[in-house]
Formats: C-alpha cells, sequence, structure tokens
C-alpha cells in the first residue's frame, strides 16, 4: 500500500541547486544515512525520453537536448506516479525540482508541501568545471549529451531567469536553507546531514 495518499501525504524534500552543484552527489548519501527514496527529476525526466516514441518522450527529449525546462504538467505527473510506484515512509528527496514557480505550486497543492528545502549554492565557475568533467571521475557520475558549453549556456540562463525566482521565494518565506557548495564534498554533505538532523530527521545509524 502507497502512503502517497490525500489523507497521508509523502514526507518530501526539495533539493535545489543550478546544474552540477551537487545535488545527486548529496542526495545519494542522505539516502545512504536517512533511508530516503531518490528522485533526480532529471533522471526521471530522461528515462521517461528514452522509454517511448510518443509525442510527449519526443517533447521531454527536445527539451532536454536544448537546456530548457519540460512542460510543468509533464514533470509533476512523472513525479506522481514516481512516489506512488516506490511508498517510502521514511520520505523522498527530490531534486532539481521545482524549478518553475508553477511546478512549485502543482506539487505543493496538489501533492504535498515539502518538509524541507535546501538550496545549493554555487558559482557559476565551478559549475561549469563540474558538468565539463562529470563522467571524467571515480564518482560514478555520468557523462550527459547536455554537458557541452553551448547547452551549459542555456541552462545557467533558465537558471537565473525561472529557477532563481523560485529559490529566492522559498527563502523569503524562511523555508530555504542556504548551503555554500562550492566546499569539497564532505564538507557540503556534512553541513547537509546537520541540516537534516537539525529538521528533526534520524539518521539509520545513530
Ligand atoms: P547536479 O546533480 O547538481 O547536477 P552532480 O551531483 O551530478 O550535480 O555533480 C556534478 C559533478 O560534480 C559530478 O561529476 C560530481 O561527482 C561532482 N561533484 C559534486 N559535488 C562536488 C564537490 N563538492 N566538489 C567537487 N566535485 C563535486
Ligand atoms: O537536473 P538535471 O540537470 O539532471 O536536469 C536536466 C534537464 O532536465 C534540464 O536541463 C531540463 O531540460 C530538464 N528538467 C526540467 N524540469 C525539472 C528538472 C529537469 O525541465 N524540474
Ligand atoms: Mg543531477
Amino acid at each position: 500500500m502507497s502512503d502517497a495518499t490525500p489523507d497521508t501525504p509523502p514526507k518530501v524534500f526539495f533539493i535545489l541547486g543550478g546544474p552540477g552543484s551537487g545535488k545527486g552527489t548529496n542526495c545519494a548519501r542522505l539516502v545512504e544515512d536517512f533511508g530516503y527514496t531518490h528522485f533526480s527529476t532529471g533522471d526521471l525526466l530522461r528515462e521517461a525520453a528514452r522509454s517511448g516514441t510518443s509525442d510527449v518522450a519526443k517533447k521531454i527529449a527536445e527539451h532536454i537536448r536544448a537546456g530548457r525546462i519540460v512542460p510543468s504538467e509533464i514533470t509533476v505527473e512523472l513525479l506522481r506516479q514516481a512516489i506512488a510506484d516506490h511508498p517510502n515512509p521514511i520520505g523522498y528527496v527530490i531534486d532539481g525540482f521545482p524549478r518553475k514557480a508553477d511546478q512549485a505550486r502543482m506539487f505543493e497543492e496538489g501533492i504535498a508541501k515539502a518538509k524541507g528545502i535546501l538550496y545549493y549554492d554555487c558559482s557559476e565557475q565551478t559549475m561549469e568545471d563540474r558538468l565539463l568533467t562529470r563522467g571524467a571521475d571515480s564518482s560514478g557520475a555520468e557523462k550527459r549529451d547536455d554537458d557541452v558549453a553551448e547547452t551549459i549556456r542555456t541552462r545557467f540562463r533558465v537558471n537565473v531567469q525561472e529557477c532563481m525566482p523560485v529559490v529566492e521565494s522559498y527563502k523569503q518565506s524562511g523555508r530555504c536553507h542556504v548551503v555554500d557548495a562550492n566546499r569539497d564534498r564532505d564538507a557540503v554533505y556534512a553541513e547537509t546531514k546537520h541540516l537534516f538532523e537539525q529538521m528533526g530527521e534520524k539518521p539509520l545509524k545513530p
């Protein structure tokens, strides 16, 4: 039985940050330490783009290739389905979402209000360096077609124009914890874990 019913909304954390800021890297460690289910919104969209020849699959693939934001109805529906298919009472870390004001509204009004929100604050220079070398080190991250200079520029522009206003509004409402993501992996994760504990979350192993 899924916990994701209207009566018991899922416990959800949004993990935000520009492309290459380290969302996926930190979510993997949160899964290990706390037992959450992790959904990378970008991964769900890439999977949906690969899995079919429908118009929707093609539309998703085109948007990702160009670095633009996929229409929000598609993305929110994918997340709703993913949560329903993977019941986890411990909760969910959802990375790369919401990236637009209407996504935030649709999810929080229709699925669940986020229990916590983190924003990885990272310079474009650091993010670009990481994206251009993603897949080249031993971290397990995959090389991607959209990690090329021209698409990275579009993704940065979209980040500033569409995603940052969402972050700003969460910051103004006092719901968003900002983490300096320019630091090394362990420093960023130590602060991430600490913030989760401050939000009342319990690691699997004390
Ligand atoms: P995002 O999911 O935010 O796009 P990733 O977690 O995939 O970012 O990280 C992008 C790349 O940077 C990956 O190759 C990852 O191994 C690397 N990376 C992540 N965090 C750090 C860090 N703090 N310092 C150096 N490299 C990092
Ligand atoms: O987060 P990630 O870098 O994996 O996202 C890859 C792409 O997926 C984005 O550039 C965008 O095209 C799409 N995406 C989206 N809406 C989201 C998350 C990702 O359109 N909320
Ligand atoms: Mg990612």
